[in-house]
């Protein structure tokens, strides 16, 4: 289980009001050093949960592009944490240093100090240099073109609200998840088809907005295969924050094998409830809006293309987990699931629903 910001600044809150509330009865004095001890384990605590497992974190990098982020960031948090430190301890020596020690003794009193003013000036400029030269460095390389000949082209289609991904050198189409080999160079263009939403996967890079009527672009190289969780970051509708999608990045021979199955068309279904599922799919709704290859083709391309539904991991843009049940429910009541999901909820008896989902999830 992740721990969620949530729950760690609830046991900060907890550890905080517990110590109050012991505070209260106690008139003055006494205790302070076990209360600030345990102020700082509390803190302590919560920091140490930052060091969980999070998926979409931009600070454990795993591509070139989401490297370079990471490093720029790196140099101004560095340099902001010196800043901090060096601030900080002027603070405190002033404080003990200039402390009233003789009770209504006039401080003596002086008039600027050249030296000083000069160097609170020029220092934080010259700091302000160094992290502008490379920031502004890390932004033209990131967002020129790729120069890499050797790129994969992916197009990104952004709906409301999941993703469309396109190979146009294999004529291939798919959703929601985006196969990539590792170590090659990913050339993402991307449009949308309908209002602005921004593609975000940050381990692998920065955040690209799509824009209604123009292409943006972005470009990675993912250093090391796994599945990466990629959100739309740009709010763009009622069921925005449920616009989630995976980067599965795979060895290459991997990604080809994906690549050859992914253009076969859809397998025959193998059981008597995949079959019938099959039949219910090409009679129904469904066929309004999903393409199935080899068993019907949508009349209009509203949604996404399912022919190789079932080797996918998550429904609904990265939602529920597949399998039969969740699919169920996703097919049963897609509006409580993905409120504002441009899917309507097609009447269809529990047998059918059955049958449909055993047939989405048999075209592997
Ligand atoms: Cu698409 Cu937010």
């Amino acid at each position: 289980m992740y721990r969620t910001p949530t729950d760690i600044s609830n046991r900060a809150l907890a550890a905080l009001t517990g110590l109050a509330a012991r505070r209260a009865p106690v008139s003055g004095g006494g205790g302070s050093c076990v209360e600030i001890a345990a102020v700082v384990a509390a803190l302590a605590a919560g920091l140490g949960a930052c060091g969980g497992p999070y998926p979409q974190s931009a600070v454990h990098p795993a591509s070139d592009m989401a490297v370079k982020l990471d490093d720029l960031f790196d140099q101004i948090l560095w340099w902001a944490a010196g800043v901090f430190v060096v601030v900080q301890g002027i603070l405190f020596y002033t404080l003990f240093r200039f402390r009233e020690k003789q009770a209504r003794r006039r401080p003596r009193e002086f008039h600027g100090h050249t030296l000083l003013e000069i160097g609170w000036t020029l220092v934080p400029a010259l700091i302000l240099v160094a992290i502008a030269v490379p920031t502004i460095r890390v932004i033209f390389e990131v967002d020129r073109p790729t120069t890499d000949e050797n790129a994969l082209v992916v197009e990104v289609e952004a709906r409301r609200w999941w993703w469309e991904f396109s190979y146009p050198e294999y004529d291939l189409v798919t959703a929601n998840e985006m196969h990539i080999p590792v170590g090659r160079t990913i050339d993402v263009r991307m449009r949308s088809a309908d209002v602005l939403h921004s593609f975000w996967v940050p381990r692998l890079g920065g955040k690209r907005d799509v824009v209604p009527g123009r292409e943006n672009h972005i470009w990675f190289k993912a250093d090391s295969t796994g599945v990466f969780l990629g959100q739309c970051a740009e709010f763009c509708g009622v069921a925005h924050a449920l616009m989630g999608f995976r980067v599965i990045v795979q060895d290459p021979s991997e990604f080809q094998e994906w690549v050859g199955a992914s253009l076969l068309d859809a397998p025959r279904p193998t059981s008597a409830d995949g079959r019938a599922g099959a039949g219910v799919f090409a009679t129904s709704a469904c066929v309004g809006c999903h393409t199935v290859r080899g068993v019907a083709t949508a009349q209009q391309g509203f949604g996404p293309d399912l022919t190789h539904f079932g080797s996918r991991l998550t429904i609904g843009a990265g939602i529920l987990e597949n399998n039969v049940d969740n699919l169920v429910t996703w097919l049963d009541s897609t509006q409580h699931v993905k409120p504002g999901a441009l899917m309507p909820e097609v009447e269809m008896s529990e047998e059918q629903l059955r049958q449909l989902a055993r047939f989405l999830l048999e075209m592997r």
